[in-house]
């Protein structure tokens, strides 16, 4: 068999440090830059990414804000966001040279601000060679999108030239429904085209998301087997153990589905459902994973085939936690889903008849993210009861993360003169396998985004899509009453063990 001309492993292709990828002269300004997701996972991953020698030399980032800080207040803080959150280690000439680029502007989201701001970019291109090369991102929430769009569109700072490029990097959440998540989409698109519009969904800038990809169509062993004719069910579990202390702005209100299951759960069923791409080209991938969401549907009646619950107070390990209605900020009555499983349904012919649970909670037994593919039983069992009798069905399982690798279960004789047969796990670990340390899936991003490589970036249409998906189910919930509760460190509601039992199938306890 030979091998196409377009095929590409994406994980050789992107992580091969005899191959860097270094993006050319360029500068990013961050608004929400005092926000925790900047501190967090932003600022350190540009650090690690200089530290990688991946940025260029001129490379600039600006933060802009309203807080009154001249460039050694902001870099004071970068610094401390860098020493608290970055992957690799602090080398103070890569520090040193960083902050040789970092500025702040001071400013709110009006015409003064953004007249300021636009000088100072205008100049830094004369002083750094960042070359009119800039992306803007968004660690804002949505609200404001329309403000910083326009203030850019109106400063001229959001038409890409052809000598010169502009884009703009946007955080979830899209929206809370289609139709929010269409007039998101006009919002940024009438300014920023579609090409220039990157949104991070962080799941897929993980490495062992990408590698589903690489396993799926770089083997043999695989494909064949990844349909309706073997396999009986898919298990998508996203389980965290924490609890929702100081996000109640965040959360309350949206809700474990509208967190993770319209962006990340749902990448994840495209990437283990779809067909072969053509190749991994940007379209192409968005063309097989549309495909995909625009045959999948919630399975009715949504009374039994979904389930959401909240989270009560309890044991994590051995620390006494509390409920999510006595957490800070949280409304004592609050009705918000930590817990939220459901049951879609792909209408092609691959999936016909399979059901796909998802499931996502917070304060669950332990923090793991993974996708089982849980096979149909052989055919014919030439064994007898006694023989067999603690025999499961196989499964192929994904591990996202912790523990990043995959899984086989299979069953196997027991040693000994007679023919016993038992269950039997074959684990492959990447941390084992490989000794090359994963960029972090922001750094991954970023430097995808300033390279224009948009494989890992939902589109429009993937995220309306959805939402399309979700809404169906949201505004069941909303006319059901309360959500069940369940105690912290167990792993979920009742209702949702009886969502599987009602075709035969418990949840992997992973
Ligand atoms: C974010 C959600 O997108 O993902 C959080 O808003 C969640 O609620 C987080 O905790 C989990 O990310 P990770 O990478 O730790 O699995």
């Amino acid at each position: 068999m030979t091998t196409p001309q377009a095929w590409v492993n994406p994980l050789r292709d992107k992580t091969d440090k005899r191959l860097p990828r270094i993006a050319g002269p360029s500068g990013m300004v961050i608004f929400g830059v005092t926000g925790d997701l900047a501190r967090k996972k932003l600022l350190p991953a540009i650090y690690d990414l200089a530290n990688r020698g991946v940025l260029p030399a001129g490379f600039t980032l600006v933060g802009y804000g309203r807080r009154d800080w001249d460039k050694q207040q902001f870099c004071d803080y970068v610094h401390e966001a860098v020493v608290a959150g970055a992957r690799t280690e602090f080398r103070e000439h890569v520090w040193q040279h960083l902050i040789k680029g970092i500025e702040f502007v001071s400013g709110a989201f009006d015409d003064a601000g953004f007249d300021r701001l636009s000088q100072r970019l205008i100049d830094i291109d004369s002083e750094r060679g960042t070359g009119g090369n800039w992306a803007y991102y968004l660690s804002v929430p949505p609200d404001y999108f329309s403000d910083i769009c326009h203030q850019l569109e109106r400063v001229g700072m959001a038409d890409s030239r052809q000598d010169a490029w502009r884009r703009v990097i946007i955080e979830k959440p899209f929206g809370h429904d289609q139709e929010s998540a269409r007039k998101l989409n006009e919002i940024v698109n009438a300014v920023f085209p579609e090409e220039s519009v990157f949104r991070i969904d962080h799941y897929l800038g993980k490495e062992t998301v990408q590698n589903i990809l690489a396993l799926r169509f770089s083997n043999q062993l695989f494909e064949p087997l990844w349909n309706a004719r073997y396999i009986d069910h898919v298990q998508i579990t996203m389980a965290e153990d924490i609890g929702l202390g100081g996000r109640a702005g965040y959360y309350d209100g949206i809700g474990a589905a509208r967190d993770v299951i319209q962006n990340h759960l749902l990448q994840l069923l495209a990437l283990v459902a779809m067909e072969e791409p053509v190749s991994f080209e940007p379209h192409e991938l968005q063309v097989e994973k549309i495909k995909v969401l625009r045959a999948t549907t919630a399975q009715f009646p949504l009374s039994k085939t979904t389930a959401r619950g909240q989270y009560t107070a309890g044991w994590q390990g051995s620390e006494r936690v509390r409920g999510l209605r006595e957490e800070d900020g949280f409304d004592p009555n609050s009705t918000t889903e930590t817990y939220a499983a459901c049951t879609l349904e792909i209408n092609s012919r691959r999936w016909a008849g399979v059901p796909f649970y998802l499931r996502t909670g917070k304060r669950l037994g332990r923090r793991v993210t993974e996708i089982a593919l849980v096979f149909k039983d052989a055919p014919h069992q030439p064994f007898g009861a006694g023989q067999t009798a603690v025999l499961g069905k196989n499964a192929v399982v994904i591990r996202i993360q912790p523990d990043e690798g995959v899984l086989m279960r299979f069953g196997s004789k027991v040693p000994g003169s007679t023919m016993e047969v038992r269950d039997v796990n074959m684990d492959f670990s990447y941390s084992e396998a490989f000794t090359e340390e994963s960029p972090e899936a922001y750094e991954r991003l970023i430097l995808d985004a300033l390279l224009d490589e948009s494989s890992l970036f939902p589109t429009n249409d993937e995220v309306e899509l959805s939402w399309a998906i979700l809404d169906p189910i949201l505004e069941y919930w909303a006319g059901a009453g309360e959500p069940d509760s369940y105690p912290s460190g167990s792993w979920g509601p009742e209702s949702a063990d009886r969502m599987l039992r009602r075709n035969g199938h418990t949840w992997r306890r992973p």
